[in-house]
């Protein structure tokens, strides 16, 4: 990346890492790659927010030497402290020795854990700011969007809220704004991070929503620390996390399994036709073909998630086993479930399933088969999925 400009004045100095695939561990599969965006502001105080992931150190130095000197730098905003935003925070210190650091208190903790270092450094929360010139930086605490840490700073000269975490997206591009990429793209991998970055934390981006909602800050741009820069589509991503954040989602359903021989597959295909025959839309993942970056994305904007596993070794099976372990981590609410699966003599996969995620969704009863269906039982898995369908439609 070369340094853009947002406005006069403010340019994204940040890196794209073109290539990463596996994202937070394993966590997320980031198919179109990352970008670790970083802000400089040319004021009385020059001053740069946030830093990128440790190994783009050159790239960010070299950004802004192309705008200016790196001792010039006097201010250094750390909005968050997770290592893909401060990885190269120790080798920035370095290069702007004299630079006063503001952040959570929180921040410096973390900083001091992970480096040994937190330089000269300001704690800061919600209702300070800092001038650094025509402009005034506003800091707005916002604890779990993503770690406690947390915070987002609002530059009410340019109408910008730099907002790290909060609405990024996981997409590597050379183009700077929203609207110079294909909109159903940005949307998808917008509802992609949300789903599996923020919604564990959905209470808490509701009620900072409506804080910051009250503070009727004029917004033109909002700066995450991941992806596009937002200017045209504001409304549309704020709808979208007000959505989301409330739990709604689509009257649609996912069907998530795993199958050994092939019988508990046989069993899903028929569920989802009988969905399918009430007219609502499913979608049939075998959660060892799919990303559970991409199953997630979808479950949550679907009322109805149903699961199937074969039994293996009393329990469901391994994959589908580690699925739900991410999964309800989610803490979803208002989902509507049922289990089915093959079994051999015993059978516990479908109770396993359902003692796994009972904390996120509510089961109808479920049912299994032995070892491969029959025609007869075949059309009892359309009935199951067509009379699931037919609750989910008509429910308020
Ligand atoms: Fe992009 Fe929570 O770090």
């Amino acid at each position: 990346m070369v340094a853009k400009i947002i406005k006069d004045g403010v340019y994204a100095v940040g890196a794209v890492d073109w290539n990463e695939r596996h994202f937070h561990g394993h966590t997320y599969v980031t198919k179109r790659g990352v970008t670790y965006n970083s802000y400089l502001i040319i004021d009385e105080k020059i001053t740069l927010i946030d830093t990128v992931r440790k190994g783009f150190e050159k790239e960010l130095l070299e950004n802004i030497r192309s705008i200016v000197d790196l001792s010039k730098i006097d201010t250094i905003v750390i909005n968050h402290i997770e290592p893909d935003h401060s990885g190269a925070f120790p080798e920035v210190l370095k290069a702007c020795p004299n630079a006063k650091v503001y952040g959570t208190e929180k921040a410096r903790e973390g900083l001091l854990k992970y480096y040994g270092v937190s330089g000269n450094w300001t704690a800061v929360k919600s209702g300070q700011s800092l001038k650094i010139g025509k402009r005034t930086l506003e800091f707005i605490d916002v604890p779990m969007i993503h770690w406690p840490d947390s915070m987002f700073t609002y530059c009410a000269y340019d109408k910008i809220l730099f907002s790290n975490d909060g609405f990024g997206q996981h997409y590597a591009t050379n183009k700077l704004f929203d609207d110079e990429v294909n909109f159903d793209v940005l949307m998808e991998e917008a509802q992609k991070y949300y789903a599996n970055i923020l919604w564990p934390f959905n209470m808490l981006v509701a009620s900072k929503l409506v804080a910051i909602s009250k503070l009727n800050l004029a917004i033109d741009f909002i700066a995450p620390s991941h992806g596009l820069v937002w200017r045209k589509y504001i409304s549309d991503i704020m709808e979208k996390y007000l959505y989301w954040s409330a739990h709604k989602c689509k009257k649609r359903i996912a069907v998530v399994y795993e199958t050994m021989w092939n019988s508990t597959e046989k069993m899903a295909r028929r569920i989802v036709e009988g969905i399918t025959s009430e007219g609502v839309e499913a979608i049939l993942f075998d959660v060892t073909k799919n990303d559970r970056t991409d199953i997630a994305s979808y479950m949550l904007d679907a009322k109805g998630w149903i699961f199937g596993s074969s039994t293996h070794d009393g329990e469901m099976l391994p994959v589908i086993a580690g699925f739900l372990h991410f999964l309800k981590g989610s803490k979803a609410k208002g989902r509507k479930s049922f289990a089915f699966g093959s079994y051999g003599w015993s059978g516990e996969a479908v109770k396993d399933i359902e003692d796994t995620i009972s904390n996120i969704t509510t089961f109808d009863p479920s049912f299994r088969v032995v070892f491969n269906p029959t025609e007869e039982e075949l059309n009892k898995c359309f009935e199951a999925g067509k009379s699931f369908a037919s609750k989910i439609k008509n429910e308020e």
